[in-house]
């Protein structure tokens, strides 16, 4: 190349010199075209205007690829069919509207004339929304419990790609990665679900695809719910169940198992009772007897190894039976000893067997023990066997007491005022009844001789015969000093003879005065001890007794009540102390000792229990450990707190 001629080099000048000036007077943008997101299909109108422009002034719009220019001026090149420049052109708006804008209008967009300072440069976005929600591929169709499935989730519609999430129900779990999504032609993220358990069965997992523009895509989701297969698992409402004989009961056993498990039941060491309905997950037993008691399995099966099994314990309850098959009448002898009466029952619970004398409420241990038989003992006895919820059961046996006589009259001694008539009563126990009784006269040297009417005029014998034996009374009329003396009275049986002495005391009229004047003394000494208890009690002395006594009553209470509840049909055995004011009701004996006095017929008016009993010589022989059992003292025993003679739910066995 020459160097320029002179000429040129001033024109170069001149162009430079021409350049400020209009560099003085530049064109600007009045509106610079802003970057913008649209959707695939609509209508955008890029907008570009400018200050300054002059005739000589070309606008031209530069665009993708690569900013080839698009328009000059108001013209469009024909390769753009969906594009106008529109705006009034004396303002300078040289605005490029764009129809149906598609994927390839995407890109840097350029609105630019000679003269601007910078060219300001836009990018136009476009979004095409993906038409289907994302694709859920599950490699593995059927899943057991234990294994693990891995679950794809694709897209490879949409710009651009969305970012795929991963949901658990509500929770989400994992989301792809948005850099790595770009410049690829498919979006896809794995979810692996390790070790699945029965749980995960019906869980809904779900992706969801979402490209970032809320407005103008909406994010889509997909969703699958799981089907995991698994073994049965049985679950036995309860384990173990009480019934009633005669009672409906429905066993049933909860099945959890995919798919659903064939339930079988069986009784473990026995048959399921022939009317029994199997009704798949629930055995309905009708009308339960005894028999029916045992262990119920119920199997379930659904061929997924293990099958399923569930096991509850039925226990039938039924009310007491006795099962002892003694006879309605036994006869010891008076004197045996270590005589016994065992009773035998059945039923569940297993029931407490007592003994009892017929009509009373005072009960004895089983066996009934006799140390010693003798006539007091003869009566009617009840076995009773109790479990508590049902009637009790009940046995008489008649206990008939055989043998020699025994002569049972408590007042040996007699004493009568000369010329009043004496009575000697002899009360005499036997079975069978004596043969023979008479009356002896002790004489002098032990020698006894048979008192008759022809050797003492006056004397007569009165006999009386009882259901247990005979009375014979010898009465002496008009007594005088020397019928004084010993009298025998002997009786005879089979068994044997027994005899008895009866002292008389014969006493003179004049010893009257001795008695009153000993009477009026022993009357004296008692006012004086009345008055003194009298003062006592002022001074408040016998407050502090009564206080004291409070308290141990207040101790007594609370200790009853930290008890813990018994069952009804156990024993609750108490401290061996006896109190006499206990309730007697709730007493069992150990062994029927020969401390009971004759039973004399019973009186509304009293407590049963006390009919019959001598509470000092009952405590007496017992001994101190396991003799006397004490009922609860709450009453929920209602056989014993029955005030009736005879409970009304027990059932006479004969
Ligand atoms: C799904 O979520 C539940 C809690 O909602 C969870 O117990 C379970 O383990 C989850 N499952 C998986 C496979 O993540
Ligand atoms: C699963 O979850 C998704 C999102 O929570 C919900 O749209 C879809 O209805 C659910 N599917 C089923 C079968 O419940």
């Amino acid at each position: 190349m020459v160097s320029l001629p002179r000429a040129g080099r001033m024109s170069l000048i001149l162009l430079f010199i021409l350049w400020n000036v209009m560099k003085v007077q530049a064109v600007s943008y009045r509106a610079r075209p802003e970057s913008m997101t649209v959707r695939e299909g609509q209508t955008v109108t890029l907008r570009c205007a400018f200050i300054g422009l002059t005739s000589q002034s070309v606008v031209i719009w530069e665009g993708p690829p690569n900013f080839n220019v698009m328009s000059t001026d108001r013209r469009v090149d024909s390769l753009y069919k969906r594009h106008r420049i529109t705006g009034n052109s004396g303002a300078g708006e040289y605005s490029m509207e764009i129809a149906d804008v598609q994927v390839a209008d995407e890109g840097g967009y350029r609105c630019s004339t000679l003269g601007l300072q910078e060219k300001a440069e836009m990018m136009l976005n476009v979004i095409v929304p993906i038409k289907k929600p994302p694709k859920i591929v599950v490699r593995d169709t059927s899943i057991f419990a234990g294994q693990s499935l891995t679950l794809s989730c694709r897209t490879a519609e949409g710009s651009p790609l969305p970012t795929l999430t991963w949901f658990n129900g509500t929770t989400q779990v994992k989301q792809s990665n948005k850099k790595l999504a770009e410049g690829v032609a498919m979006a896809s993220l794995d979810l692996v679900l390790s070790e699945l358990t029965r749980w995960d069965d019906g869980r809904n997992f779900s992706c969801m695809a979402d490209q970032g523009y809320p407005q103008l895509a909406a994010a889509t989701a997909s969703s699958t719910i799981l089907n995991v297969k698994y073994s049965p698992v049985v679950r036995i409402r309860s384990q173990s169940i009480q019934a009633s004989e005669g009672e409906t009961l429905d066993l049933s056993c909860d099945v959890d198992s995919n798919p659903q498990a064939a339930v079988s039941w069986r009784k473990l060491g026995g048959d399921i009772p022939a009317n029994a309905e199997n009704r798949g997950g629930t055995l309905r037993l009708l009308t339960l007897d005894r028999t029916a008691a045992g262990v119920y399995q119920c199997q379930a099966n659904n061929g997924i190894a293990p099958s399923g099994v569930g096991s509850a314990t039925l226990t039938v309850q039924y009310p007491p039976h006795i099962t002892s098959n003694f006879n309605r009448k036994t006869s010891p002898f008076v004197g045996q000893e270590g005589f016994s009466l065992l009773c035998e029952a059945e039923g569940y619970p297993e029931p407490r067997v007592r003994w009892r004398r017929k009509g009373t409420k005072l009960y004895f241990g089983n066996p009934l023990q006799f140390s010693r038989i003798d006539y007091d003992m003869e009566g009617d006895y009840e076995c009773v066997a109790s479990n508590g919820q049902m009637r009790n059961a009940v046995r008489q046996i008649f206990l008939d007491v055989r043998g020699k006589p025994y002569i049972n009259t408590v007042s040996l001694k007699v004493s009568v005022r000369s010329g009043d008539t004496a009575r000697l009563v002899c009360e005499i126990l036997s079975d069978p009844l004596p043969e023979e009784t008479r009356w002896l006269r002790r004489g002098p040297g032990q020698q006894d001789k048979p008192v008759t009417a022809s050797q003492r005029p006056g004397i007569r014998e009165e006999e009386t015969t009882s259901p247990r034996g005979v009375t014979n009374t010898l009465v002496i009329s008009h007594v005088g000093r020397s019928d004084g003396g010993v009298y025998v009275c002997e009786t005879t049986n089979t068994f044997g003879t027994f005899q008895r002495e009866f002292h008389m005391d014969v006493k003179d009229t004049n010893t009257q005065s001795v008695v009153i004047a000993s009477v009026t003394v022993i009357v004296l000494l008692i006012l004086f001890a009345t008055i003194f208890v009298c003062i006592a009690k002022r001074t408040g002395l016998s407050t502090g007794v009564n206080k004291s006594r409070e308290k141990t009553t207040g101790s007594t209470l609370t200790a009853s009540r930290a008890l813990p509840p018994l069952p009804p049909y156990l024993d609750a055995r108490s401290s061996p102390a006896m109190d006499p004011d206990c309730d007697m009701d709730g007493l069992e004996l150990q062994d029927f000792n020969g401390t009971l006095k004759p039973r004399p017929p019973p009186r509304v008016d009293k407590q049963p229990y006390s009919i019959g009993l001598s509470y000092p010589s009952l405590m007496h022989p017992l001994p101190p450990y396991s003799t006397v059992e004490r009922q609860r003292p709450d009453g929920e025993d209602n056989m014993l707190d029955s005030p009736y003679p005879e409970d009304p739910w027990e059932t006479e066995v004969t």
